[in-house]
Order: C-alpha cells, then structure tokens, then sequence
C-alpha cells in the first residue's frame, strides 16, 4: 500500500498533529503545509475568504503551480514561515497568505521571463498609450527621480528618459534587467539609470526619502493584491514627502475577490480600486486620484484596471 494511502487512513486530527510536528522540524517544507492547508479546510477550520483562496490557487496536493514553484516559494517565504511553524494550526491563514503570495509573484515572472513575445508586441502600441493616456495624467509630476516599476524590457522608460535624468529601472527578472542595460547602459545624454533586481515585493536597494516620481504601468495588473499592499510600503518608504506613485493596477478583485491572477480575465489579480485606498492609508499615502480603466483604454473590459495617483504624506 502506497504512504499516502496509508496516511489517509488515519483520522485527520491525527494528520494534523503530524504535520505540525514536521513543520516544527521542517518549517519551509510547501508540501506539509499545503497538506495542512487541505486538512484543516476538509474539516471547515478554515475561514470563508481562505477557503476561496485554497479553491482559486488550488493550495492542494494536485495544485500544479504551489508545487511547481514550491522550492522558490520556500527561499522567499521561508523566515515568516519559520516564524508560523511554533504554532501551524493557529496561524494557518497566515501561511496559507504568504504561500499564495509569492506562488503568484515568482509564476508572474516566470511568465515574463522566458516570453519575449509580450514585449516585442507591446513596444508597438507604447506611442499611442503615452500620448493619449499616460502623459496627460503624469505631465506635471516631478521628474527628478523616478523608478519605473516592473519595467520589463523598457518601453516606459524610454519615454521617461526624455523627462528625467535618473531612472531606477525595478523588475523581478533579471533577464528584463538584462534588456534594459543593453538598451539604455549606464547613462545616455544626461539620464543616468540605475538596475535593481527584486524578490517581488521590496525596493529595498533604493534609498529611502529619495523617488519624486514610482511609475508602474502594465505591470502591477497581474499582482496578487498582497504583492501590491507589500509595494505600498516600498513605495511610501522611497517616495520624498509629496512624491507621487502613479500605479496602474488591477480593478479584477472587485469581481472576484481573492482569486488567481493566472486564470483571471486579461490575467488580472484580485487587486481593486477599493483596496487600494485601503492599502494607501495603511502606507500613509493619500489618494489624489483613481481612474477605472477599460475597453475606451484598449483593456478588454470595462472596469477591468484602475489607475490610482497617490502621495506622500509628511
Ligand atoms: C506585462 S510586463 C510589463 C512591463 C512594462 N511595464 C511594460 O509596460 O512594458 C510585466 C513585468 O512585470 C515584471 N514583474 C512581474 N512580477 C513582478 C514583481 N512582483 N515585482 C517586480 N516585477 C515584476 C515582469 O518581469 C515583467 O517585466
């Protein structure tokens, strides 16, 4: 008889209490918490909103994707989840938000990083957003310092260079790094342009109090909404009083709250207007403004994204 036939022959209690004892010996081990995760809701011990979440990320023993990325995960989460192994059960929600956080962060670079089909498709339909939807909100910004936020392969920042003399270029996959270097090097005319690899959640290699100007556009559509609260922080902690983020984001949650960004319409996340002014207050920025997005933009639905201008309040 298989193990796991063996083991699903004992009650679920007693596999719970097994699970928390390995985790105690093995805290970043993905697959005892994801068998924890699928005790503890088989037996409805698990809350309304996390419930949805186990079914949307397929947080489970035949999910593809949590065990796909599950050593990845593991690197990114581990220190929190070292922390929530002294008590599983209880801090079950917790694990099960940091999992399926950075399950959707490490699969959106993913997707990025070996398609070089979204990049080369995009950089012809740039000229028109700009003109006719990104500057006329950015125009009078201060460009002194920006970061360009998920820059993928540097579409926005060409255009930014024109505008400011130092970019951070931010993006979670080195390879996008890699094109931005070899398309703009260190400095050209007067800009100079920094490069930053990230986890997926921080800026951490930029000075705090320094960044008149986060730009993130067509990028933060795909972030699980714990990414883009996580960035909240980054972006208030960078920023120079009065700075300015402009997030183009997705409105999707609104829909359908706490599902997957990889399944979703236009691969949106759960992410919404909504909770941005929430996750804006708890960053202490304030929300100057937010547009809905949708097909008058080229997006595939009304009310599809959000475009939310915040500040930083002193
Ligand atoms: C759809 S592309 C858009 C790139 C660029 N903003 C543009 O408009 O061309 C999304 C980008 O986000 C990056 N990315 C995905 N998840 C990320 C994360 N958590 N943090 C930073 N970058 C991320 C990807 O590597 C990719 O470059």
């Amino acid at each position: 008889m298989l193990k796991e036939q063996i083991a699903s022959l004992f009650p679920a209690h007693r596999r719970m209490r097994r699970c928390e004892n390995d985790l105690l010996v093995n805290p970043r081990n993905i697959s005892t918490w994801v068998e924890l995760i699928e005790l503890m809701k088989s037996k409805d011990k698990l809350s309304k909103r996390a419930a949805t979440l186990v079914d949307s990320h397929e947080i489970k023993k035949t999910g593809h994707a949590v065990h796909v990325f599950s050593e990845m995960i593991a690197n990114r989460a581990g220190k929190r989840l070292d922390a929530l192994s002294r008590s599983p059960i209880e801090r079950i929600e917790d694990a099960l938000d940091e999992i399926v956080k950075w399950k959707t962060a490490i699969q959106c670079g993913h997707t990025h990083d070996v398609s070089k089909g979204y990049f080369t498709d995009a950089e012809s339909v740039i000229e028109y957003q700009w003109d006719n939807i990104i500057y006329p909100i950015i125009k009078d910004f201060d460009f002194t310092e920006i970061v360009d936020l998920a820059c993928g392969h540097g579409r926005n920042t060409e255009y930014l260079s024109r505008l400011s003399n130092n970019i951070h270029l931010v993006d979670i996959n080195q390879s996008c790094i890699d094109a931005c270097r070899d398309r703009f090097k260190l400095s050209y005319d007067t800009v100079r342009f920094h490069y930053h690899v990230t986890d997926g959640n921080h800026m951490k290699m930029i000075e705090s109090g320094t960044i008149t100007l986060v730009y993130s556009w067509d990028s933060m559509v795909h972030f699980d909404k714990l990414i883009v609260k996580d960035y909240l922080f980054e972006i208030s902690r960078v920023l120079k009083n009065e700075g300015i983020a402009f997030l183009h984001h997705s409105n999707y949650g609104e829909f359908a709250p706490d599902s997957d960004w990889a399944k979703n319409a236009g691969t949106r996340s759960d992410m919404s207007a909504r909770l941005m002014r929430d996750y804006a207050e708890n960053a202490a920025l304030e929300v100057v403004d937010q547009k809905l997005q949708g097909r008058a933009e080229g997006w595939g639905q009304d009310e599809l994204d959000c475009v939310s201008i915040l500040r930083k309040v002193g």
